[in-house]
């Protein structure tokens, strides 16, 4: 499977490293086709992995990862949507406000940027997943001792489906959550709120939660 990482911060860099490391091809895409971080992952994953813009990484994937910053992410992506066009695009982004402490949200409540982002693009299959743990948890579940669950939201089932064999067969999540279309998601990127509660609280950003429930009936 061919997959583009747009992205060259930590988390571009933990996944696409992550997929490369499992045999598959990427590209990582920056604004700058000549970007210095993404060229030096590019040579440094050796084999097939290879660089270019947001829009030729986009181009290159059947699935394609945001890693963007979430606050510019919606802007950068409408800017792609032509090569997104029926493509899967796994939505890792959040819309956090650090403009205050402790951060909050650009968007919430009644919508949220996965919303936003499937709403600007129509004819891509949007899946809201691993925005939930920091970037090294992203790509291996175990990096967070204990069992601790992943969310996935969107309004394809298919998409959700190819999503979560991939982040259960490579990067280790054993049990993925489906809270059902893309507005479930909402409550993913909320719990960034809590997220940061708890890092504070543990002094680390690798805490998850797992969900406990009184079965029906
Ligand atoms: N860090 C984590 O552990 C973590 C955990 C959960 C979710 N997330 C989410 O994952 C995403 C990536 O986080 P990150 O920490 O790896 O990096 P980041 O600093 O949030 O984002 C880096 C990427 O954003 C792009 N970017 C920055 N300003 C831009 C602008 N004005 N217009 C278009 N693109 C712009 C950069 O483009 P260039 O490549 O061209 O510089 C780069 O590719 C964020 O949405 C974040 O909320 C992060």
């Amino acid at each position: 499977m061919r997959f583009g990482v747009l992205g060259t911060g930590m988390v571009g860099m933990e996944i696409a490293g992550k997929l490369a490391t499992v045999g598959q091809d990427v590209r990582m895409g920056a604004r700058q086709a000549n970007n210095a971080k993404a060229s030096s992952w590019a040579i440094a994953a050796g084999g097939s992995a290879s660089h270019g813009t947001f829009g030729d990484a986009a181009a290159f994937g059947d699935v394609v990862f945001n890693c963007i910053h979430g606050v510019y992410a919606l802007e950068a992506l409408r800017a792609i949507a032509g090569p997104l066009r029926g493509k899967i695009l796994v939505d890792v982004s959040n819309p956090i406000d650090y403009s205050r402490s402790p951060p909050g949200l650009t968007v919430c409540d009644h919508d949220s940027l996965g919303e936003q982002i499937q709403r600007a693009l129509p004819e891509t299959r949007v899946v809201k997943a691993l925005n939930i743990v920091g970037c090294k948890a992203m790509v291996d579940a175990s990096y967070i001792p204990g069992e601790h669950d992943m969310f996935v939201s969107g309004n394809d089932g298919e998409a959700k489906a190819v999503v979560t064999r991939i982040v259960s067969e490579w990067f280790g999540w054993r049990r993925v959550i489906d809270l059902g279309d893309i507005a479930s998601c909402r409550g993913t990127e909320a719990f960034t709120i809590l997220f940061h509660a708890l890092w504070k609280v543990y002094g680390t950003p690798y805490v998850n939660i797992q969900v406990a429930a009184r079965p029906k009936g």
